[in-house]
């Protein structure tokens, strides 16, 4: 019979192990993990070890989601990060080394150009921006030293489109890692394995989870570049929330619907637009005005809800205050992806030639709202602008 203090700290422990058939994986809170003999703890010590033997490794709910996207991009690994700029940052780090040269696509989210230009500068990487419609003509930028080449497809705030089919054949010729970042479109409008791309991140952040309540990022790579991305997880033994795993997961039984939902109620905000007086352009891949409409429909299964707009001249150097402050549905606020109707507003500097120079970019995440209520938000707010 043990005494007291040995019962607070071991009962119930046993009962707890028990598998429970559920649907949805446990949701596991750990740091230690035991072992189930000496003999496992020391090919733990000598790296050898097959199963999970700490906190780091990543418990059921991250597993699950891990292997689910796996499955779902046709994968040969995946892991999770707490977000996707985090993600994205290990990418960078885990294929280049001090001296390498880098190609990145210029409409690419910005805390990722920020990471390049102010962090990997530090470890001597140098970073070369590629046009962000970006083609064969990449083979061009390859230097000797060129390891990584990044894109964004459609880019998410100004959404030009690269020709990704004809980047990852010159970079396998060249021996370049491609990497995209294809959280536009998610697995479900274009997979990125299909068109030869070796590695695919997604700020599981938007589409994935969809509430805008959770911050997480997935990196999946094809068999020939696991093991350096491995080793490189290994190394900053990094993991993600046990719980934001568990509602990736849950995200990606209603993706499907949701978003065909958002897919559709932008395609027709964005038609309306483009018939509106004081509108310029409606930047959306699956226009026919798009500059990549012709690649966006050869390479994509749908288009998802963000995209953006331009005004006229004569609405351009005007204060939009009173446009953007005086929406009702829409919040004004950053990330997308989300059931909620948000927009954002500025001006995009690129180092090549762009299309949208100078001119103010109004950029909406359409959400699950009713589409003549988000129209009608939209019209009273513009009229504001007279
Ligand atoms: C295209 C793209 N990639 C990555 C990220 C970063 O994702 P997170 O917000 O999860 O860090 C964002 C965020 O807005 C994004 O738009």
């Amino acid at each position: 019979m043990k005494n007291i203090s040995t019962k607070l700290i071991n009962s119930g422990k046993d009962e707890a192990l028990k598998t429970i058939n559920t649907i949805n994986p446990p949701l596991h809170r750990a740091s230690t993990v035991l072992f189930d003999s000496y003999a496992d703890m020391l090919k733990a010590n000598k790296g050898e070890f097959e199963g999970v033997e700490y906190g780091t490794c990543g418990m059921a709910a991250q597993k699950a989601f891990e292997a689910a996207m796996v499955e779902l991009e046709g994968a040969h690994g995946c892991k999770t990060f707490q977000s996707g700029i985090a993600a994205i940052a290990m990418v960078l780090m885990a294929y280049t080394k001090q001296g390498d040269h880098i190609l990145i696509c210029d409409n690419v989210y910005g805390p990722t150009r920020h990471f390049c230009d102010g962090f990997l500068s530090k470890y001597g990487v140098e970073a070369e921006y590629l046009p962000s419609d970006a083609g064969a003509g990449v083979a061009e930028y390859i230097r000797e030293n060129t390891t990584l080449l990044f894109m964004e497809s459609p880019g998410s705030n100004t959404l030009e489109i690269q020709d990704v089919p004809a980047i990852t054949e010159i970079c396998r010729e060249k021996g370049v890692v491609s990497v995209i970042d294809n959280t536009w479109a998610t697995p479900l409008y274009f997979n990125p394995f299909e068109h030869g791309v070796d590695v695919s991140i997604q700020s599981c952040t938007k589409y994935i989870t969809g509430h805008s309540d959770i911050l997480l990022g997935s990196v999946s790579t094809n068999e020939q570049s696991w093991a350096a991305f491995a080793k490189c997880c290994g190394l900053f033994e990094v993991f993600a929330a046990q719980e934001d795993c568990y509602q990736a997961l849950r995200g990606l039984r209603t993706l499907k619907v949701r978003l065909k939902a958002h897919e559709e109620a932008a395609l027709e905000i964005a038609k309306w637009l483009e018939g509106h007086e004081m509108v310029e352009s409606v930047i959306h891949p699956a226009l026919e005005s798009h500059p990549q409409h012709d690649l966006w429909k050869r390479y994509f299964k749908g288009s998802s809800g963000l995209f953006a707009f331009t005004l006229k001249n004569k609405y351009e150097d005007i204060d939009h205050s009173p446009f953007v402050d005086n929406l009702e549905l829409f919040g004004l606020g950053y990330s997308w992806g989300g059931y909620k109707s948000l927009i954002t507003g500025g001006k995009f500097r690129r180092t090549n030639h762009f299309g949208y120079e100078g001119k103010t970019i109004f950029r909406l995440n359409i959400g699950l709202e009713d589409v003549e209520d988000l129209k009608a938000d939209l019209a009273q707010g513009l009229d504001r602008l007279k």
